[in-house]
């Protein structure tokens, strides 16, 4: 092992807590953490955790779910089981993922939808953020798709442009909407948790008819950030929250 593991390792309570109680990822913590704060999972709930590699999430979601409850994870990447969790591969912004879930879930009722997904990080910022943002998005949009009424959703966020366009869009379809950064977060990092209690019925009124990411896609536009959906005859569609300042576009 190298030696800037063995001092990060060394220097990381969480990370060596994590080890020795068996998780697999030292961001069990931030669920714990979560969890303690919101009691977003309940006994005998059905949750799905989604970008649950390597699985850390979803060991502490099985716990608090208890024997009677059900867990599912999904992620990009292929996952180890987890005793007592299913597990599938999968993309969650596409269509058959979602085909997917809905047939193992069988008409089950789903509680909670918990999230740290995050994108392979390219190191740039504002792109890393961007493309975190329009993951989050993705995520909300199925959860208001499969979550039952009065259920709960957590999805990791980026700090920075756009995350007020998520704000509102979530506190249009639940409740009770927070930011929350557990301490288990590296002091560094610029994640933090947005904690949507209670699913509303329907959404309200403003957000009726439109998707969340269409809302924020909406709000980058506001806030003077182009979102283009660019398509040439070179290039083919390409989706996303790609930013660019309006300043710098001419
Ligand atoms: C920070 S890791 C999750 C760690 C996990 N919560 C744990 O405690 O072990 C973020 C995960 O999001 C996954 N991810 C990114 N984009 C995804 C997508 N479109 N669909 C599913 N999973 C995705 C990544 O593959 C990665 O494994």
């Amino acid at each position: 092992m190298s030696k800037r593991w063995y001092q990060e390792n060394r220097r990381d309570p969480w990370r060596r807590e994590a080890r020795s109680k068996g998780y697999r990822a030292r961001s069990a913590y931030k669920l714990k953490q979560i969890q303690d704060k919101f009691g977003i999972i309940r006994k005998g709930d059905s949750v799905l955790d989604v970008g649950c590699h390597p699985g850390g999430w979803t060991q502490v979601a099985v716990e608090e779910v208890g024997g009677d409850g059900f867990v599912l994870g999904v992620d990009l990447l292929s996952t180890s089981p987890v005793e007592g969790a299913t597990i599938i591969i999968g993309d969650i912004s596409k269509n058959s993922t979602l085909s997917y879930i809905s047939e193992i879930l069988d008409g089950k009722n789903l509680n909670t939808v918990i999230s740290d997904i995050s994108p392979k990080l390219t190191g740039r910022y504002d792109t890393d953020q961007a493309i975190s943002l329009e993951l989050s998005t993705l995520v909300m949009d199925t959860a208001m798709l499969i979550l039952t009424p009065g259920g709960n959703f957590v999805t990791k966020i980026f700090q920075g442009t756009g995350i007020e366009g998520l704000m509102k869009a979530a506190k249009q379809r639940f409740s009770n909407v927070q930011r929350y950064a557990p301490t288990a977060s590296r002091k560094s990092s610029s994640e933090t948790y947005l904690i949507c209690q209670n699913k509303l019925p329907r959404p309200k009124k403003d957000a009726r008819g439109k998707t969340a990411y269409q809302q924020v896609q909406e709000h980058l536009e506001e806030i003077d950030v182009l979102v283009k959906n660019i398509e040439t005859e070179d290039a083919p569609a390409v989706k996303g929250f790609r930013k660019l300042s309006r300043k710098r576009e001419g």
